[in-house]
């Protein structure tokens, strides 16, 4: 299958990296040469780590770094592809814009699959002429690791079209779960008003970054605290999932905790700004808690 990945980010690597070792022709899409040169990179050092520790062979990392190629041009990288999955911001604005064009530049049997954490997929789907042909394949962070897609059907999504993306799924080696469309579908509508209340619990000074990440992890038996995941996923996403569930449901539970809306108009965005509940200066290795929440 000829796959273009559009958005070349946290997840859009991760996603071109499995598709890629699962034998796949990729076709990595982003807006800036230099960001689709670092995704490249990183995708290489990850196959590197999954060489060592024997999960792939060195001749299949390879071939498969060979079977990635990169674009800045939307229109050519996507007309002669099987499937779309768009990987870009989570913004409703910025989604429809782009599944417009896809629409127009993809041939007739593209399927149009999305990675959004939270945007209606049936609202997406109708912005284009062929709505039976839009999915949400919501695959989780790190995506070499993590086993789950939950696959995400809008209301005019065909069986023909989640039978594909399922069958795709498992081919990469995932466990695909069919949920139906609503605001956050099954993972997110769970796991962020959790962020959002650890944030609270945070804010309101019940305890300290590492005591809320220990009660869920003892207690819970949760393997990371809601604390180190939210700075793990971006809490700039965490921030637009909110938004979305909180506009969609317009239910006050779900409005965003101003902590949250601070560290993020702060750039204290988590691991990938190297500083958010925690200091991730060590590239994550001897994780401390950021100095603003030291105790
Ligand atoms: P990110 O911010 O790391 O990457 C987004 C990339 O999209 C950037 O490189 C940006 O330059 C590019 N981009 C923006 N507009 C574009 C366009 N029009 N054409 C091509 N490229 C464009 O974001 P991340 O974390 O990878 O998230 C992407 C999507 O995946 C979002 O919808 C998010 O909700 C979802 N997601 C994120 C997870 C996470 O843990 N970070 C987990 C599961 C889903």
């Amino acid at each position: 299958m000829k796959v273009a990945v559009i958005g070349a980010g946290t997840m859009g690597a991760g996603i071109a990296h499995v598709l890629a070792v699962g034998l796949h022709k990729v076709i990595l899409v982003d807006i800036k040469k230099h960001i689709l040169e670092k995704a490249l990179g990183k995708i290489q050092i990850n196959m590197d780590r999954q060489v060592k520790k024997g999960i792939i062979s060195k001749q299949l990392k390879e071939d498969a770094l060979n079977r990635i190629s990169e674009s800045i041009d939307l229109k050519t990288a996507v007309s002669q592809v099987d499937l779309v999955i768009e990987v870009i911001a989570e913004k409703e604005r910025l989604k429809l814009e782009l599944f417009k064009l896809l629409d127009a530049y993809c041939p007739s049997h593209t399927i149009l699959a999305s990675n959004t954490s939270a945007i209606s997929i049936t609202k997406l789907a109708q912005i284009t002429s062929r709505p039976n042909q839009v999915i949400g394949m919501h695959f989780m962070n790190p995506v070499p690791m993590m086993k789950l897609v939950e696959v995400v059907k809008g209301q005019e999504t065909s069986v023909d079209t989640t039978n594909a993306v399922v069958s795709l799924a498992e081919q990469l080696g995932k466990i695909p779960v069919t949920v139906n469309d609503a605001p956050g579908f099954v993972a997110n509508r769970i796991l962020m008003p959790m962020i959002n209340e650890a944030i609270h619990t945070l804010k309101e000074g019940v305890a300290g970054v590492k005591e809320i990440d220990q009660v869920m992890m003892l207690g819970m038996f949760h393997p990371m605290g809601p604390l180190q995941l939210a700075d793990f996923i971006g809490l700039d996403v965490c921030l637009f999932i909110m938004e979305v569930m909180h506009k969609e449901r317009g239910d006050k539970k779900y409005a965003p905790c101003s902590l949250l809306l601070d560290m993020v108009e702060r750039e204290h965005l988590g691991s990938k700004t190297k500083i958010g509940f925690y200091d991730w200066s060590k590239g994550g290795k001897d994780l401390s808690v950021a100095s603003a929440f030291k105790q």
